[in-house]
This record gives structure tokens, sequence and C-alpha cells, in this order.
């Protein structure tokens, strides 16, 4: 009998390891800022059959919100549901059925896995954030910031769970957007990145895995790419049309790199290229652009305000 005492003590506290190093299986989802980028990923997560709660400050900007995943579901079933529109009725109540709506984080992560922050980028703000939530959220969740721009160390530094803490980094815009870098700091643990890897495919996205280095994968050689068409342009070597139709038919890009500062916002690439350039000063791919730090100054931010490199009626 103590043998058996010892041996089902033995198994049991091998069940508890065994189940401590099984990766989460996400299901409730909390999502912090119902933005741009915020809405999108709340609607890919409900879509999904996850249940989702959608954080931002005030009632009025997440009725905004919910009314553009609405919008956005009908596009959805239009393509793919096109000749079953009863099926795609359906699909948009059960994923309407997933979301709800708060104004207060703190009193709704208590039973959340997965908590994705989607907010203004700035670290001061986002460290308040996570630090006020890791004192709300249960153990087991795990912490994950979409941020384009900013160290994802730092964040989890905030917190007292560095091991579950890592970067989900998604794409605009989100419904349409395959791609979703998985981002690991020296501190995320094995099993949460393969949690994180897991959720984003259950979403319908394709991840890839970067360390937490400036840009990840794709800004990283975006950014630079872009600045150095700018340059290319001030120095007068070509004009912003050429630049724009050697990449497009050269290259095969959908999009020029002037177009593509027009619609990402010039404010957003100057902000991303400063922040680099004060972490590494001597990296040349990495300089701010005077021609670039101008427009922004005249509030020429591109599509959204009618006027960046090119005009917009
Ligand atoms: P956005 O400005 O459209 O949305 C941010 C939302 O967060 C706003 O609705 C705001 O009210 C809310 N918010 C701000 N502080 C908050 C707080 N303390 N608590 C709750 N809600 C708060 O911004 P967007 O474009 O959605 O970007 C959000 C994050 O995603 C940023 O970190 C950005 O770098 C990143 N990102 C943006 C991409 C883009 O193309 N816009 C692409 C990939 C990542």
């Amino acid at each position: 009998m103590a043998f058996a005492t010892r041996h089902f003590v033995r198994a049991a506290s091998s069940d508890a390891a065994t189940a401590a190093a099984k990766k989460l299986l996400i299901k409730h989802v909390t999502i912090i800022g119902g933005g741009l980028m915020g809405a999108g990923i709340a609607q890919v997560a409900a879509a999904s059959g996850h249940t989702v709660v959608l954080v931002d400050q005030s009632d009025e900007i997440l009725k905004k919100s919910t009314k553009g995943i609405e919008e956005s579901l009908k596009r959805v079933i239009k393509k793919k549901f096109a000749d079953k529109p009863e099926a795609g009725a359906e699909f948009i109540k059960k994923t309407l059925k997933n979301l709800t709506t708060s104004t207060d984080a703190a009193s709704v992560v208590h039973s959340t896995d997965l908590v994705i922050e989607a907010i203004v980028e700035n670290l001061e703000v986002k460290n308040n954030l996570f630090k006020t939530l890791d004192k709300f959220a249960p153990e087991h969740t795990i912490f994950a910031s979409n941020t384009s721009s900013l160290q994802i160390t730092k964040m989890a530094n905030a917190t007292t769970r560095q091991d579950r803490f890592g970067g989900l980094h998604f794409f605009n815009p989100v419904p349409m957007m395959k791609l979703v870098e998985v981002i690991k700091t020296p501190m995320t643990s094995q099993k949460t990145f393969e949690s994180l890897v897991d959720f984003s495919k259950a979403v319908g996205k394709s991840p890839v895995s970067c360390k937490d280095t400036p840009g990840f994968i794709v800004n990283r050689l975006l950014v630079p790419y872009m600045m150095e068409a700018v340059r290319l342009f001030e120095r007068g070597d070509a004009s912003k049309e050429d630049i724009d139709v050697a990449m497009k038919l050269g290259a095969g890009y959908p999009m020029g790199p002037f177009e593509l500062l027009d619609y990402v916002g010039l404010d957003t690439s100057k902000y991303i290229i400063d922040g680099w350039h004060s972490l590494e000063p001597n990296n040349p791919l990495f300089a701010p652009s005077p021609l670039l730090n101008k427009l922004v100054e005249e509030k020429k931010l591109g599509k959204k305000t009618g006027e960046g490199f090119y005009k917009y009626k």
C-alpha cells in the first residue's frame, strides 16, 4: 500500500511536470487597443473560434471598432461564402458572438490565456499597461505585443512573467495579410513560443520566427529599403515617379517605395527610423532623412493627410 501510494504520488507529480512543460492551448484572448491593428486581430481571433475581449479607452472608440469589424466581415463572406449567403450570415453571427468589448482591461484579464497589446507605439505607455495587467492576469497567461519598432525585451522586463512574454507582429490589414512574426526574447520560454506559433496558425496565419532585433524580419528589410529610395531621390539621382515605376516593373513589387511610404504614413516611418538611429547611431542604414523630416514637419504625412510624397484628392 505504501508502495502504491508512493507510486501514485510519483506518477501524479510527473503528470504535473508534463502538464507544466506542455504548451498552452489558447482559447480566451484579450486584445488591448481597438484601432487599426487591434480590431483586425480581434476579428481573426473571433472568426477562428476564440473568445475575445477587445479593450479600448472609451465605448465610443469600441463602437467604431465593432462597426469596422462588422463591415470587414461582410467583405470576407462576399468572397468566402459567395454562393452560400446563409452560411455567410451564420459565420458573421458566430464571430460576433465570440467578441465582447470592455474599457477596463484589469477587470477582464482574470480568465484570459493570452493578452495581445496593440495600443499607441510608446514604450512608457505600453510598459505601464503591462505592469498593471501583470498584477491581475493569472499565472499561466501569456503577454504579447504587436509593436512594430520597440524592443519586446524592455516590455517583458516591466512584468514578472518574462518567460511568458513574446512578440506577435501582425500586418495591416490583418484579415488580408497572411504573415505573423513571432518574436522570441532571450527570456521567452520554448513553451510560450510554441503556444504563440500555434495561436498564429489557429487564426489562419503563417508564422515566422525572429529574435528581438530592430524591425524583426519584414521592417528590418523594408524600412532601410524605403529610406534608401528617399536618399536616391534626395541626391537627385532619379525622380520619385521613376523609382516607383522601376521597383514595380523591375522588381515586381506591387507598390513603389514612395507609394508605400505614403501608405504607411511618413510620421510612422520617421518614428521607426529615429528610434533605430538612436539605438545604432553609426549604422548608415538607419540614418534619418532631411526630406522625410521636412515633410513630417509640414504635416504632409501621406495618404491619411491627403499629401505626402504624392498628393491625394
Ligand atoms: P491605432 O492608433 O489605430 O490604435 C491604437 C488604439 O489603442 C486606439 O484606439 C487607442 O484609443 C488605443 N489605446 C491607446 N492607449 C490605450 C490604453 N492605455 N488602453 C487601451 N487602449 C489604448 O494604432 P495601430 O495602427 O492599430 O497600432 C497599434 C500597434 O500596432 C502599435 O504598436 C503599432 O506599432 C503596431 N503596428 C501597427 C501597424 C500598422 O500598419 N498600423 C502594423 C503592425 C503593427
